[in-house]
């Protein structure tokens, strides 16, 4: 009997410890964070074990979850939606009943992931997207691209860009009744990074006659040069998204390499030869001051030539958009961009917004200080947060608003 209470308070006293994670003052609904954020921890442990041992890799332990999140398309009394494919590239397509007199407006949709996880038929973004065509009475295609490690960059971005033009074309979007002048393209986390890529390679397409109204870029990814901005410094152990995840995302995008992995960890990947890119991401002269916090700026120090070379998607502007030249931002549509204090991206956000703005770019941002990455995916059961909610409504309204 004493030995079964010692092992239930050994046992409490380890479920809490893992679960148990210090957050900031300003986060509500701490124990549920925790409760999520425990599980992502432990499945995370779970693919990190799965791999030391050689039975999976990291990312399909980590895919269990969009699997088991899968939704079939349903339809409902005011949506029609079905899985088809645009350009040969499959996409989950949102259609209003209600009939209108005039045209609609139209969404493409980019899930995020890290480019390796994720799809549009996952219940946080099946109820995202549904929720967009609903309250927009807008057409909404969702793009399932395909993901790493099974396909590297620029895989992820062409499979978009795909949609994206073929979306854009006057005939298509007539038969879908959507007003060519009221289109919008929005992803979150790796799908702000590749909606942020397509928008700014739709500028240089002259075979795509129809411009977006909108790009809305929601905790987006924008940079790989500098892993070190006070952003990632501050929040590399935060809820959802750690910097160790975020790395090797970004490894993942392009290769599974340890030695590249280790470079990124180190902020040593860039070599001297790309030097002159580092004021894209010069954060002492891009960031407000209360962000800087107590950071003082030093460039990353330069490392070998290598990496650039065997991955030239590293300095590649449809894999980093804030590393496009000034001109090339300039002529890109009115921005609205979701920044969350307590998240490693957060600083790419601001970055953007800074220098969008800088660029003559009509610039919304929105930024919550109280709240970490991926706060729109916590819409669902088990992981439902009021503030996921309020801040996907306000996203919603403002889009409603400017579309
Ligand atoms: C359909 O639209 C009506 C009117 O906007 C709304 O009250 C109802 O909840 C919607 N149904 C669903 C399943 O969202
Ligand atoms: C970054 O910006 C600061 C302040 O404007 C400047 O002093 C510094 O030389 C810049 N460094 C790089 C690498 O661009």
């Amino acid at each position: 009997m004493a030995s079964k209470l010692l092992f239930f308070l050994i046992a409490s006293v380890l479920v809490a410890y893992y679960i148990y994670k210090p957050l900031p003052d300003n986060v509500e609904e701490k124990w549920k964070v925790m409760m999520l954020d425990a599980t992502f921890r432990s499945l995370g442990d779970v693919a990190y074990l799965a791999e030391l041992f050689g039975i999976k890799h990291y990312m399909e332990v980590l895919m269990l979850l969009t699997h088991a999140e899968h939704t079939e398309p349903t339809s409902d009394e005011n949506i029609t939606v079905t899985d088809t494919s645009f350009n040969n590239v499959p996409v989950r397509l949102y259609i209003p009943k209600k009939q209108t007199d005039a045209l609609r407006r139209a969404v493409i949709y980019i899930h995020g992931g890290g480019w390796c996880l994720g799809s549009p038929a996952m219940k946080p973004y099946d109820l995202l997207t549904r929720q967009t065509a609903q309250q927009l009475n807008a057409v909404v295609v969702s793009i399932d691209y395909r993901l790493a490690p099974k396909f590297r960059f620029p895989t992820q971005f062409d499979d978009v860009y795909a949609v994206v033009k073929f979306f854009l074309d006057k005939d298509i979007l007539a038969q879908y009744y959507v007003d060519p002048n009221r289109v919008s393209i929005a992803g979150d986390s790796a799908g702000g990074n590749l909606a942020a890529a397509a928008a700014q390679q739709l500028l240089n397409d002259p075979g795509v006659k129809v411009k977006l109204k909108i790009q809305a870029l929601i905790y987006p990814v924008l940079q790989d040069l500098d892993l070190n901005t006070p952003s990632y410094q501050d929040n590399g152990n935060m809820p959802i998204l750690s910097k160790s995840l975020m790395v090797r995302f970004w490894n993942e995008y392009f290769a599974t390499d340890r030695a590249l992995a280790e470079a990124m960890h180190s902020n040593r990947h860039i070599p001297s030869e790309a030097g002159h890119l580092f004021k894209f991401v010069n954060w002492s002269r891009l960031l407000p001051e209360n962000l800087k916090n107590r950071h003082i700026y030093v460039k990353p120090e330069y490392g070998r030539s290598h990496f650039v070379t065997k991955y030239p998607g590293l300095l590649d502007t449809r894999a980093c958009p804030l590393l496009s030249e000034d001109d090339q931002l300039k002529g890109l549509p009115l921005t609205y961009v979701l920044t969350c204090m307590y998240d490693v991206l957060r600083d790419d956000g601001f970055m953007y917004a800074s220098r969008l703005k800088k660029a003559g770019v009509q610039v919304v941002h929105a930024h919550y200080d109280n709240t970490f990455h991926g706060i729109l995916l916590m819409n669902a059961w088990p992981f439902d947060l009021s503030i996921a909610h309020q801040i996907s409504n306000k996203y919603m309204h403002w889009l409603d608003e400017n579309l």
